[in-house]
């Protein structure tokens, strides 16, 4: 038996539903050498801001003890540079190229990105960042030291983004949530309502690390974002109630290490999955998933993925 490992968001055709994570693989040339990236089902790209940033103070980085912190602060060349510069080398992998996108000074600037990325024939979708905890609208100031919210926080914030991007780009439309919230099913329900093909979820959960010695922030910025194997269960968790809330396709992820942890999240109702922190300690475990995927499904006599995604029994 051979399973049907398509799966279609909207115009987004995917061979195969695993996807790389924005901000965990770079703008994938780095990896070109090691990872055999046109057997990956997708590439989400770094976020992209309007103008390049330089991210955070250091230290951006440090491991916790099941998982990592990062506070990078959205560092990224800024459109014009990705598009002439990382875009092209993208475009050669000849995966479907979804591009990340999010703001340093409003809403204003989500709209003006998508339209310049609506009109190019290589981007295959674009995900709205509005869950990113590192970031602040005072561009480099750190969240954890001024009162923002995050769009992803407020259900009336995230209708009117993607409605407003939902009218300058007829480009799948991805928008990706935050878990640092109490329902993230308003949330999800209210991107739907505005047009949203589908939801990715979980972004980085806010936390911190103490150096108990010098008595300061691991992270220069104070609060950072927590991923990896710590997050999964809250992930799962999330997944889940969002599937019985919508019904737009949801792209799941948050903690996927191998393949149980994939399949958890198919059941859970995830229609692809996206690996993030697993490529920092082993950049081919996205082939080595969709291959467990595969013989999960041939195993369990499972025809499609479809027949996998909320296959949870209560
Ligand atoms: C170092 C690092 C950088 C990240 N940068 C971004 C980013 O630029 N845009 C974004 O939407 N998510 C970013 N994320 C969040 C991941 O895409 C993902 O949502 C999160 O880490 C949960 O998945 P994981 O536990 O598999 O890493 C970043 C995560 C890490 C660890």
């Amino acid at each position: 038996m051979k399973p049907n490992f398509c799966v279609n968001i909207d115009k987004l055709r995917l061979k195969n539903p695993v996807i790389v994570a924005s901000g965990t693989f770079g703008y994938a040339e780095e990896f070109k050498d090691i990872v055999d990236l046109k057997k990956l089902g997708g590439i989400v790209s770094k976020t992209i801001t309007l103008n390049p940033r330089k991210g955070n103070p250091p230290p951006r980085t440090c491991e916790t003890p099941a998982g990592m912190l990062n506070s990078i602060g959205l560092e990224n060349p800024g459109v014009k540079v990705f598009l002439k510069e990382k875009l092209p080398v993208l475009k050669k992998i000849g995966v479907p190229i979804i591009v990340s996108i999010a703001s340093e000074s409003g809403p204003e600037e989500f709209v003006s990105l998508a339209k310049q990325l609506d009109k190019i024939a290589c981007i295959a979708a674009i995900e709205l960042n509005i869950s990113c905890p590192n970031v602040s609208r005072l561009a480099g100031v750190p969240v954890s030291r001024c009162a923002d919210k995050l769009i992803s926080q407020d259900a009336d914030s995230t209708y009117a983004l993607v409605n407003a991007v939902r009218k300058v780009t007829k480009k799948t439309l991805i928008t990706k949530l935050s878990p640092n919230i109490t329902d993230i099913t308003e949330i999800a329900s209210a991107a739907q309502t505005a047009g949203s093909n589908a939801v990715s979820l979980i972004n980085t959960i806010a936390a911190m690390s103490i150096d108990i010695e010098k008595k300061s922030f691991k992270i220069a910025s104070g609060v950072a974002g927590l991923s990896g194997p710590a997050i999964k269960p809250i992930a799962v968790r999330m997944v889940w109630e969002v599937y019985q809330k919508i019904k737009i396709p949801i792209i799941g992820m948050g903690g996927i290490m191998n393949t149980a942890d994939a399949i958890e999240f198919f059941l859970a109702g995830s229609s692809a999955i996206a690996i993030g922190t697993a490529n920092f300690i082993n950049p081919g475990i996205n082939v080595e998933i969709i291959d467990g995927i595969k013989k999960y499904m041939i195993k369990n006599k499972i025809k499609g993925l479809k027949n996998l995604t909320g296959g949870l029994i209560i």
